[in-house]
């Protein structure tokens, strides 16, 4: 039996983080993998604050000592000082894919004005693909319905 794909689910939120309120988000982003995905996989999950350095750090650990294929985060695109992750994001990733925050971006106008306020962007670090979502739940299947059609050929591509 071939091992499982690894993929990175990071929330980033200050508050889940420090147990105010309970993540929603990356439990709704592992649901939606396992109504999405065909083949077994392991989740990789990581609930953290927004705090750039070790935003970087979390997707390094991911991509480069875990072995995720994916890494999905959810929270902190927004305008707020304290909303870095797409930073930390540009700050790991060896090529900016712009496409998949373009499209997440215009997919979601369509359900909500304030779409134009997340600045969540993707990219490719080694052999891992690093897409950023809205920290809202009801966010993460209207996102990952318009890019999840291209998630499997990219990391093919990168392999
Ligand atoms: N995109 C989708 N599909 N659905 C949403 O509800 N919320 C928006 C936007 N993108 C939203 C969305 C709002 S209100 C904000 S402030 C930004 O994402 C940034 O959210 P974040 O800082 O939690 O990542």
């Amino acid at each position: 039996m071939s091992t499982p794909i690894r993929i990175g689910i990071v929330t980033v939120s200050d508050r889940a983080s420090a147990g105010i309120y309970e993540d929603e988000g990356g439990p709704a982003i592992k649901a939606y993998l396992d109504r999405a995905l065909a083949s077994s996989w392991a989740a990789v999950a990581r609930v953290i604050p927004d705090d750039r350095a070790l935003i970087a750090r979390t997707l390094t650990a991911l991509a480069d000592d875990e072995g995720c294929c994916l890494i999905v985060t959810t929270g902190g695109t927004g305008p707020a000082p304290r909303d870095v992750t797409p930073e930390a994001t540009e700050d790991v990733i060896d090529k900016p894919m712009p496409g998949f925050g373009e499209l997440m971006r215009q997919v979601s106008l369509q359900k909500v004005p304030t779409a134009i306020l997340s600045r969540q962007t993707a990219g490719i670090r080694g052999k891992s693909l690093i897409v950023n979502l809205p920290g809202r739940p009801r966010a993460i299947a209207e996102c990952l319905d318009a890019v999840m059609p291209a998630i499997p050929y990219c990391i093919d591509l990168i392999e």
